[in-house]
């Protein structure tokens, strides 16, 4: 029988959210000048949290931290709860518990309070709730995280949202709905004035919509309630709650943001500078953090800052024996970005991360025994690099294995989401990686410490030979493919051990 709530009849897929990763929020608020919590031993609570694979996978990654997740439908709490059962973890706890009856007593302080998906998707009287949790929940310290739709990109996706729920207003069952609409769409599309602005916005609509689950279709283009908000209105309910904006979750923003131009004389309001920004860029959904409004948020990048942090890269150079000299060397990232530099720190600092990849390298350990005015340059320097997304900045030292041990251990908590049918996993990194091929996820899968790189072998020709039965496989290929594979894992730091 259908319950009342409709995430209990269409359970949402979730999936872990790098944005919303304490590391991510601690490195960016201390960048703004705040004195976040070490996120290796924090406290935070996710609001929304759906069947808790994003918690999970921060409760496993970080053991001395403690994790509180609510959400209303009971078919998502079960899930997360039997979920933490069998993955043994203690630090986390799940709530059935409409957040506008949370007791902000029962549930404690936290330095980080995040929601991902629930802001826009609730009715009007919730969202008050929400904000009150933050107040009543966060310490001085804390920073919070909202995600939402946001205008004036949304107009357009508004649009779409209309036609669809206006085709499928008599249809009850959510598959035939989401066909129903998307069919709907298509129709209008073909119908619409040939190679028009209007036939080519909705064209590119339908597209994105058809790229989504249909879970993902039903809760987020079909859903009764879905509010986007002008940055503005959103920044006045941040006052209204005793909060600041400080910033958003992306760190490739601050580059953007740096090398955007604002007409001569424009205000140097952020929120004003922000809305701008919106409206020139069409934005559709922001990841926003923010702060108690009474601390001092910092907004000019003082190099200084990063001092403390560990930054992670990968990059190719074109020669590491120029560093001590002040001849050009150049970095690539994988993307094809470049960059050129001889200061002689600064490239020195770029080839040892290049070096440690995928770990990361403390900034005071390049640094720390040169002379003041040196280190300054390369801070500098550092501090563009970050902006414009060549450097991966944490202050959390992560636990992971770049090398191939003996008898390879993948992390516990991806192959628990391979084994669950997932087709994306954690990496220990914070990341959510894709995993296309139901070979690599099965070759994840077992990697778990009990078998050597021949067994690994052995059970790979296995289970190729059960989808290729035809076909001889080699077994000299298929170790030199694990092995291939495992160093992929390596990287993006999957394995344990
Ligand atoms: C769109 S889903 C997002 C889930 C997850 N955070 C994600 O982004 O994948 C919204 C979640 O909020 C939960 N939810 C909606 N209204 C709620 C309320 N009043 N109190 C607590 N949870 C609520 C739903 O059950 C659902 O799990």
């Amino acid at each position: 029988m259908p319950s009342d709530f409709i995430y209990d009849d269409v359970p949402y897929p979730s999936f872990v959210f790098p944005q919303t990763n304490p590391d991510r929020l601690s490195t960016l608020a201390r960048m703004h000048g705040i004195d976040a919590a070490d996120p290796a031993k924090c406290r935070m609570l996710e609001l929304g949290c759906g069947d808790g694979t994003n918690l999970l996978s921060l409760a496993y990654m970080l053991p001395e931290s403690r994790f509180v997740g609510i959400d209303l439908a009971a078919t998502h709490i079960n899930a997360a709860k039997r979920s933490a059962l069998e993955l043994g973890l203690a630090n986390v706890e799940f709530l059935e518990m409409d957040v506008t009856q949370a007791d902000p007593a029962a549930l404690g302080e936290f330095d980080f309070i995040v929601a991902h998906g629930l802001f826009s998707w609730v009715p009007e009287f919730v969202r008050p709730a929400i904000f009150d949790l933050y107040a009543n929940c966060l310490f001085q310290n804390g920073v919070g995280y909202i995600s939402y739709n946001a205008l004036p990109g949304c107009h357009i996706r508004e649009i779409t949202h209309g036609m669809m729920k206006f085709a499928t207003r008599n249809i009850s069952d959510p598959r035939e709905k989401v066909a129903a609409g998307i069919e709907f769409l298509e129709q209008i599309v073909d119908a619409a004035e040939e190679d028009s602005i209007y036939q080519t916005m909705l064209d590119l609509e339908l597209e994105q919509i058809s790229e989504r689950t249909p879970e993902n279709v039903f809760h987020d283009d079909l859903s009764a309630m879905n509010r986007p908000f002008y940055f503005e209105e959103f920044t006045d309910l941040l006052e209204k709650h005793g909060f600041q904006y400080l910033c958003e979750a992306e760190p490739s923003e601050l580059g953007k943001k740096a090398a955007f131009k604002f007409p001569e004389g424009f205000s140097s309001d952020v929120t004003a500078r922000e809305q701008y920004r919106d409206f020139a860029i069409g934005r559709r959904f922001r990841t926003t953090l923010f702060c108690g409004k009474d601390l001092a948020v910092d907004r000019d990048f003082r190099p200084e800052r990063l001092k403390g942090l560990r930054f992670a890269a990968q990059l190719e150079t074109d020669s590491s024996d120029s560093t001590a000299n002040d001849a050009p060397v150049s970095f690539t990232t994988p993307k094809g970005n470049k960059v050129t530099l001889n200061h002689p720190l600064t490239k020195a600092g770029l080839t040892a991360i290049a070096d440690a990849w995928p770990r990361a390298l403390k900034l005071t350990d390049i640094v720390g025994a040169a002379n003041e005015a040196d280190a300054m340059v390369t801070l500098g320097y550092f501090t563009q690099l970050y902006m414009a997304g060549f450097l991966k900045a944490h202050c959390l030292e992560q636990q992971f294995f770049s090398e191939i041990s003996e008898r390879p251990e993948a992390s516990r908590f991806a192959r628990y989401q391979i084994e669950r049918g997932s087709n994306a996993v954690a990496t220990l990194t914070g990341l959510n990686l894709e995993i296309k091929d139901p070979a690599i996820g099965r070759l994840l899968y077992l990697a778990d410490g009990t078998r050597d790189i021949d067994d690994l072998t052995q059970s790979m020709l296995e289970f190729a030979a059960e989808f290729n039965a035809e076909e001889m496989l080699d077994p000299g290929e298929m170790k030199a493919s694990v092995l291939n594979n495992l160093q992929a894992f390596a990287d993006a730091g999957l394995l344990v051990g």
